[in-house]
């Protein structure tokens, strides 16, 4: 067990982190940098051209933005500039930690009968394909922003990796190719995503060169103009008219009308360790935050293994049904934050657990299923003063909505199905929401991603993953891991498992538990159901007492690409 230092140790320690209602940046005296960076992404394209804005001068946040738009252009089945994200940062020269919300919103004339089969179930073709899927975007938004008021570097220092690797071309790998032969029916259907994805009709072989001079010239005009780049002129002309014409329902406002929002972050004191993370339109951390103050109730490292997994089960049981319940954007609904995230809400919720026995989820009042892919993605960066990024960016499934809007080279995200369209109706990821996540013009739909920060007296991590619902479990345990202290590579190896309140089970994956821990664990009434694939965890962690860096890609990721989360010397 780690030594639990005291808020107060902490905070005149080497750094201090500030959260919603904590000191203010100015008592916050600066942290003595690690001297060296370190960056762990999906892609090692990305994560060198992290490295590459670094040695230019940049500091993490155009680190961040590089690796943002390089994913962007090279992992694109995860994110791009038709989608958005969510950050976390960290400034190293006041400890204030700023959470960037770049997510996307309904246009003004979204309505919910389209996403409705005749059946009244969703009908998930139209809120997973094409034009009427795709929320406005707010990725390009957001990183001019982070450009703007975090970087060293003019945007388009930040943005040249990207837009190089576009214009020449780069070799997409397995898992790249492997979800254009998963999404080749819908890429199939609108011309210009068939141009890009399927030359000569047909899922390019391994060793094809993918050169995207569309999506150059739009990343240009945003290199120029900034967000007005995208959002207003030739792109946004071109956005508008393409979605249009495929039967969607965009507007030249609705581009001109998105704004990026920075919002105070979730923290939560857990076992002696300040976790930052994200606050809504992410259930995340409120869901993380939950379960944390339900285990802080019980001494787990007293536990055998079936029983300190059953405790987080329930905990996780509890928290995912409140997240159905209650949560969607802070700028359109009330929510009980106070309750959800105070100790004594926990401690009621902590006195329904049995310590033997698993509680089945319809005793529990009201309610959600899913199947992670590898669609999604998260980076983490510590540069050499200390800023941090945890970034976690979307287009929702396999290539979004699948639709390219000509001329653009953009893949349109289809993250309308992140809404609960059809109230009590299990969206992809099986989660079942409420008229709180109701889509609403110029809503933000409730997301699952958890950028996170772990600080604690000796080390530090930045952590997220991809993985729909399952980011919030996987999330969780790896700050668990961090904090019992695990190594970078330990914590994205860790086996996982996941609870989500309905469907009522234990989504597992192989070799997580021995048979002996299962065995317990389905005496206890738990329903264990194997599951694959698990995420894509990004991990770097810094150790103050060395002053090291650690970084770490997903093992379960079979890449080929060599080592991406990388630690490097930048002069
Ligand atoms: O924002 C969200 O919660 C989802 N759009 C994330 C989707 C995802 O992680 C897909 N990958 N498995």
């Amino acid at each position: 067990m780690i030594h639990a230092p005291s808020w107060r140790v902490l905070a005149t320690s080497l750094f201090l982190v500030v959260g919603a209602g904590q000191a203010t940046a100015k008592d916050v005296p600066a942290s003595r940098g690690p001297g060296q960076a370190a960056i762990a992404s999906a892609n090692f394209l990305a994560t060198n051209a992290g490295f590459e804005v670094l040695a230019k001068g940049g500091n993490a946040f155009d680190a961040a933005v590089a690796v943002s738009s390089t994913l962007a252009v090279v992992e694109q089945q995860s994110s791009g500039i038709g989608g958005g994200f969510m950050a976390l940062l960290h400034k190293a020269s006041d400890g204030r930690n700023v959470f960037i919300d770049a997510r996307e919103t309904a246009p003004k004339a979204v309505d919910m009968k389209v996403y409705v089969g005749k059946d009244g179930k969703p009908n998930r073709d139209v809120s997973t394909n094409g034009p009427l899927s795709a929320g406005i975007p707010g990725e390009p938004a957001g990183l001019a922003w982070m450009a703007e008021h975090y970087g060293k570097l003019p945007l388009s220092a930040s943005l040249a990796p990207a837009i190089r690797i576009a214009k020449e071309g780069f070799q997409p790998d397995a898992r790249f190719i492997g979800t254009i032969e998963d999404r080749k029916d819908v890429l199939a259907r609108y011309p210009a995503s068939a141009a890009i994805y399927l030359p000569d009709g047909r899922v390019p072989a391994q060793g094809w060169t993918l050169r995207q001079p569309d999506l150059a010239t739009t990343l240009e005009r945003l290199a120029v103009k900034g967000a007005d780049g995208f959002y207003k002129g030739e792109t946004a002309t071109l956005l508008v008219s393409a979605s249009r014409v495929a039967g969607g329902n965009w507007t030249a406002a609705d581009l001109e009308a998105y704004r990026v929002k920075e919002r105070e972050p979730l923290t939560v004191d857990y076992k002696g360790y300040r976790i930052v993370t994200a606050p809504p339109p992410s259930s995340g951390g409120v869901a993380i935050a939950e379960v944390l103050n339900i285990l802080s109730g019980f001494d787990l490292t007293k536990l055998d293994l079936a029983h300190s997994t059953h405790l987080t089960i329930e905990a996780m049981r509890r928290a995912f049904r409140d997240h159905n319940e209650y949560l969607g954007d802070p700028d359109f609904v009330k929510m009980p934050l106070d309750m959800l995230l105070s100790k004594y809400y926990a401690d009621g919720l902590r006195a329904t657990i049995s310590p033997d026995k698993a509680t089945p989820s319809d005793l529990l009042p009201t309610a959600m299923s899913a199947d992670p892919g590898m669609h999604t993605t998260h980076f983490s960066v510590i540069d050499a003063d200390g800023n941090m990024v945890a970034s976690t960016l979307t287009v929702n499934l396999e290539f979004g909505s699948g639709f390219v809007a000509k001329g653009t080279g953009v893949v349109l995200n289809d993250e309308m199905d992140d809404f609960a369209l059809v109230p009590g109706q299990p969206n992809a990821f099986g989660l079942r929401g409420a008229l709180a996540n109701a889509p609403e013009p110029g809503k933000r739909m409730l997301s699952s991603m958890s950028p996170s920060f772990v600080f604690g007296a000796d080390r530090t991590a930045v952590i997220g993953s991809p993985g729909g619902s399952t980011i919030i479990t996987q999330v969780l345990e790896g700050i668990l891991a961090f904090i019992d202290g695990k190594s970078a590579s330990q914590i994205t190896a860790q086996k996982r498992y996941h609870h989500q309140y309905l469907p009522d089970r234990v989504d597992v994956e192989a070799g997580a538990f021995d048979e002996a821990t299962a065995k317990t664990l389905t005496d206890m009434g738990h329903v264990l159901k194997n599951r694959s694939p698990w995420g894509f965890m990004n991990v770097v962690t810094w150790d103050h007492r060395t002053n090291a860096l650690d970084a770490a890609t997903d093992p379960r990721r079979p890449s080929g690409l060599g080592k991406v989360g990388t630690v490097k010397s930048v002069p």
